[in-house]
């Protein structure tokens, strides 16, 4: 049968680049609070469960020939596992975190401190509200922005200021997606995956216009936190249970790397949630 459709990349179009990062082992990891829907502090959470699927996560990586680094997890900071909340870093510029919740608010100095003893020069505390890299996606030469539950709308040009990079914000309104990458993924510096219904109709507009391929990923891919995905530019390593997203992506010439951190979700967090991305 002749098929109408676009043939599909081959999988050798896509170029991995080796990536770093900054990970932060479970070891305190819990449900202690709720501020986000998936948090149910009544149910039961498997640590030892947690840590053995993290260790795949950071084995997975080291596979993929990417290099990263541990941040020393803290008693009493049981969300710390979720690194990519700490700071972003663009180019040897760190923006720390401020977070919106007390409960998270001390991880921001040991990220800041981290970053310090590793030798980046420029470390900046902020002065808005912002949660890292959950909300400031960076995207080829511009940086992605989300607020509407977590990170302050003013922290976007205090980003835009302090990394020296256009920002385009976006703004969410589904509470399960409460930071930008529960709901979109970049996938290399000209293309993301997303899940329209999360945004607000002028955000949706923004995106279908900047990103007119982009791969649009359905509700039940979006439900089980799918779009929470680190992609090399090739490899995009995405929760087991988003299978419909993992298919569009082998579609469109990447490879899906699946992982299991089911038990990571109790707290509201995926594969990108665990991972800060140091930009070069
Ligand atoms: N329990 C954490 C919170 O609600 C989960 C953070 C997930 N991180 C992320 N980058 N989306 O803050």
């Amino acid at each position: 049968m002749t098929s109408v459709l676009p043939r599909p990349l081959a999988t050798g179009d896509r170029r991995p680049t080796p990536r770093r990062y900054l990970l932060c082992r479970p070891d305190h990891f819990a449900v202690h609070y709720a501020i986000n829907p998936w948090m149910r502090p009544d149910l039961p959470v498997d640590r030892a469960r947690a840590l053995a699927q993290w260790e795949r996560l950071a084995a997975l990586y080291r596979e993929l020939g990417h290099r990263f680094d541990l941040l020393d997890p803290l008693p009493g900071l049981p969300d710390m596992v979720y690194a990519a909340n700490g700071a972003t870093v663009v180019g040897g510029t760190v923006l720390g975190a401020r977070f919106r919740h007390p409960e998270r608010a001390g991880e921001a100095a040991a990220h800041r401190a981290w970053f310090r003893g590793a030798g980046f020069a420029r470390v900046v505390e902020p002065e808005f509200v912002n949660e890292g890299e959950g909300d400031l996606l960076v995207a080829g030469d511009v940086v992605l922005a989300g607020s509407g539950f977590r990170t302050d709308p003013r922290a976007h040009a205090e980003a835009a200021r302090v990394l020296g990079r256009p920002v385009v914000s976006l703004e969410l309104v589904d509470p399960r997606f409460y930071h930008l990458d529960t709901t979109l993924a970049v996938l290399d510096d000209a293309t993301v995956a997303w899940y329209p219904d999360a945004f607000s109709p002028a955000s949706r507009e923004v995106l279908r216009h900047r990103y007119p391929d982009a791969v649009v990923a359905r509700a039940a891919d979006a439900a089980v936190l799918g779009l929470n995905a680190v992609s090399d530019g090739r490899h995009v390593v995405l929760p087991a249970a988003a299978t419909g997203l993992a298919a569009a992506l082998a579609e469109r010439g990447f490879v899906p790397v699946p992982v299991d951190l089911s038990e990571l979700l109790l707290g509201g967090g995926g594969p990108k949630c665990c991972t800060l991305e140091v930009h070069p």
